[in-house]
This record gives C-alpha cells, sequence and structure tokens, in this order.
C-alpha cells in the first residue's frame, strides 16, 4: 500500500554531525528518509547572494559568514569585475558554495533555488561601470534587467514550494544605488520618496530592476526589500572605479585622470558599513519598503584625489617611489591630470539616510578618513590580489566617451 509524506523534520543524532531526515506518513509510520533526500532541507538556513564575487559581495559574504549562522551560495557569472581570488579566504568555509552561473539563466537560477531553498536572496549581481554603460548598454540591460526579472520569478517560483510560514519569513532583497535619482543641485538630499530620474544607461537599467523589485512585491506578494546606497570605497573593488584606479596609478607615476573640473560630488560610504545595513535590512526591514544608505560624507572628486595623494605620501613616499625617479616628478600631487568629463556626469549625489537610521538603528562605524586610510593600507599590502584581477586586460582604460549613435543605429 502506498503511503505519503505529510510531515518532515530533523532529528541530529549527534548535533551539528549526523543530520537525518524523518518523514512521518499519513499512515502514522516514522521513517527515515531515503538517502537522497537526506541532503534536504538543509541543516542550516541558506542566503544566496548573487554577485557575490564582486566588491560589494565579497564583502558581505565575509561579513555574513563571520556573524551569521546561514550557509552562503554565491551565485556569480565571474565577468571582468567578479574574482573567486576575492572570496579565497572563505572558499573552505564549510557553509561555503559556490555556484558559477548568469544570473538571467531561467534553468540555473530555478535549479539553484531548487538545491539550496534559500531563506533569502540578496543581488548583488549586476553591470556596475558608468562609463561602460556608455560604450555597451547591452549587458547592462541583459544583468541588471533580465537577470533581476529572472531572479524574481525563480523566487516566486520557490515560494510556491514553500509552507506558508516559510514564504513568508523569505526575502528577496535587492542592492541598488542612489544614481536612480538622478542629480542634485547645490543642495538637498536623495530620500526614499525622491523621483526616479536616471540618467546614465547603468542608472537607467538600475532603475527599472528596482521598478519590477517593486511590482513583484506589489503584484505578487514576494517578499522584497529595497536599499539604494551612495558609492560605496574600500577592500577588493576593481580598480576601474575612482579610488583604486587612483590608488594603483599613483603608484605607478602615471597621469591620474580627473573628470572635467573636478567638482562632481559624491557621499562616500565605507564598504563594511553598507554590508552590515544591507544584513540589518535583511532581518529587521519591512517588505515591501526602500531604505537609503549613505555615509553623509559628501566630496568632490578632485578632493578625493587630494586626499589619496597625501595618504599614499605619507605610507609610501613619492621620494622613494622607483616609478618616480625616471621622469623628474616628485610628489603623487604632481600626477594630477584634467580629461574631458563624462557624458552626462551627475553632478551631485547625496543621501538622506535617516530612515534606516531611525527605523531599524544603523549607523556607520567608520570616519571617512579612517576608512579611506585603511582602503588605501589594503591596496599597498594586496598587490598580487590587484595584479591578478587586472591581468590580461586593461582594467584602468579610458571608457565611456562614445556619445555617437550606435553602428548600424536609426537617426
Ligand atoms: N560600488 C558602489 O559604489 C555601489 C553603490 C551602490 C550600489 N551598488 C550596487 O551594488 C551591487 C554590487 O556592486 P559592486 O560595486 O560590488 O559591483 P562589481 O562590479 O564589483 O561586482 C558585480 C558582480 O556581479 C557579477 N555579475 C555581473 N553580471 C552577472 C550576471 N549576469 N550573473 C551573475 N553575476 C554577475 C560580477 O561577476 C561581479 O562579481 C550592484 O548591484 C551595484 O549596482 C554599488
Amino acid at each position: 500500500m502506498m503511503s505519503f509524506v505529510v510531515q518532515t523534520s530533523i532529528s541530529e543524532r549527534s548535533p551539528g554531525r549526523d543530520v537525518t531526515i524523518l518523514e512521518r506518513h499519513d499512515d502514522e509510520r516514522l521513517i527515515e528518509a531515503p538517502f537522497s533526500r537526506l541532503r534536504y532541507p538543509p541543516p542550516v538556513d541558506s542566503i544566496v547572494v548573487t554577485g557575490g564575487a564582486g566588491f560589494i559581495g565579497s564583502n558581505l559574504v565575509r561579513l555574513a559568514l563571520a556573524e551569521a549562522p546561514d550557509r552562503v551560495v554565491v551565485v556569480d557569472k565571474l565577468t571582468y569585475s567578479g574574482h573567486r581570488t576575492s572570496l579565497a579566504d572563505v572558499e573552505r568555509n564549510p557553509r561555503f558554495a559556490f555556484i558559477e552561473a548568469d544570473i538571467a539563466d531561467r534553468d540555473a537560477m530555478r535549479a539553484a533555488m531548487a538545491a539550496h531553498r534559500p531563506r533569502a536572496v540578496l543581488n548583488f549581481a549586476a553591470e556596475t561601470h558608468v562609463d561602460r554603460s556608455i560604450d555597451g548598454p547591452d549587458a547592462f540591460v541583459r544583468t541588471n534587467i533580465n537577470g533581476t526579472y529572472e531572479l524574481l520569478e525563480a523566487s516566486r517560483a520557490h515560494l510556491a514550494t514553500r509552507t506558508a510560514g516559510d514564504a513568508e519569513r523569505f526575502r528577496f532583497l535587492h542592492v541598488s544605488t542612489d544614481e536612480v535619482y538622478g542629480t542634485l543641485g547645490e543642495t538637498g538630499l536623495f530620500s526614499e520618496e525622491t523621483p526616479y530620474a536616471p540618467n546614465s544607461p547603468y542608472a537607467a537599467s538600475k532603475a527599472a530592476a528596482d521598478h519590477l523589485v517593486r511590482a513583484w512585491h506589489e503584484t505578487f506578494r514576494v517578499p522584497t526589500l529595497l536599499t539604494n546606497c551612495s558609492n560605496n570605497y574600500g577592500p577588493y573593488q576593481f580598480p576601474e572605479k575612482l579610488i583604486p584606479l587612483m590608488i594603483l596609478t599613483a603608484l605607478e607615476g602615471k597621469p591620474l585622470p580627473i573628470y572635467g573640473d573636478g567638482g562632481n560630488v559624491r557621499d562616500w560610504l565605507y564598504v563594511e558599513d553598507h554590508c552590515r545595513g544591507i544584513l540589518l535590512v535583511l532581518e529587521k526591514g519591512t517588505p515591501g519598503a526602500k531604505y537609503n544608505i549613505g555615509g553623509g560624507n559628501e566630496r568632490t572628486n578632485l578632493q578625493i584625489v587630494d586626499r589619496l595623494c597625501e595618504i599614499l605620501e605619507s605610507e609610501r613616499p613619492a621620494s622613494g617611489n622607483a616609478a618616480f625617479s625616471s621622469n623628474g616628478i616628485r610628489s603623487y600631487a604632481q600626477l594630477k591630470t584634467f580629461v574631458p568629463d563624462r557624458p552626462g556626469h551627475d553632478r551631485r549625489y547625496a543621501i538622506d539616510a535617516n530612515k534606516i537610521r531611525r527605523e531599524l538603528g544603523w549607523r556607520p562605524s567608520y570616519s571617512f578618513e579612517e576608512g579611506l586610510l585603511r582602503t588605501v593600507k589594503w591596496y599597498l599590502s594586496n598587490q598580487d590580489w590587484c595584479n591578478a584581477v587586472q591581468a590580461g586586460k586593461d582594467a584602468r582604460a579610458r571608457l565611456g566617451l562614445a556619445t555617437t549613435p550606435a553602428r548600424g543605429a536609426r537617426a
């Protein structure tokens, strides 16, 4: 006679070592599940972190493994900006798993969800460099919009297989940017109510994804969370972005390219403080809500470059740098070079982070000075990482000046 499983429960014969799944059947028999089912459900909760081999994602993975009990399953396509070497110190952690896959690959995302049955998906995976989005918007549309759509749909399908309690507990946390709000004048801050006005293909693709996330909550009741953060800096950032680009270029004694007049303002946040904010929103945020995250550290690009030059002078004086002796340059500051501006370059971003501070008690732990010093020191002592991620690529080439219609495009 056939019997059906009506309930499963985990029995830990020797806690943490020997886990068995017991199945209660409709004829009341309690039977140990066949070996093929022993992996499910996993003994601890899992969270899926897409883009976990990138800058912010790898910092989040490290923090989550250190401070939370979950298994962390990284899903990453390993594009030019994603590197396993950024996760080298956690690869052997028994609570870490890695899946090399594209978030826009429907089958792969559904398989990942079925295999790991996560309690949460944290979506960091994205094309992220504004200059690249000007030269080649295609990948931005595909990953940032289609990829987010596929993840939302995979999450919706996953929720349909969960108990009501697990479905209610599930979270889809989408990591977004302040760039969706467009540009500010001399004054004012972006709040959660600021209308979207993206100006670059990157910002537009992120804005589109934010709208999908909102709609999947409103229409399908997927328990989503949205965070919009200002510029991050810290360890493991690919050297195409301002701060590592300036550090590594300066050390080589090459010109430091400053876009336009250098007066564009960004609001900087140390990456660990962003990651702590994300984990707080994951645990305490209200489903369907969005939270701005920012450090309140407004600096012009020129101020950033000047401060980096000063820190480098004290940490690795130009006078002792072999790259300088041959070209007659005596200080890092002498390398500053103004270059043509980025088309459509937003003038100023600044975040009002009052909501996450007030409702969730988030506070940044690092001052801008502390964070910047830590960052410079990290790049100085992690040259192997810098060489590995730049190998075979012109990582610091000037991009994003092409604004003429693409070849073959209609006028
Ligand atoms: N860096 C910032 O200052 C900042 C600020 C606010 C928000 N954000 C957002 O945070 C997220 C992470 O940014 P980051 O700076 O770490 O970016 P990053 O470029 O360093 O990392 C992106 C990661 O996503 C992976 N990826 C790209 N396309 C993928 C795809 N189709 N499928 C799976 N993986 C893919 C890459 O391999 C890489 O590991 C992004 O969504 C970005 O928009 C970044």
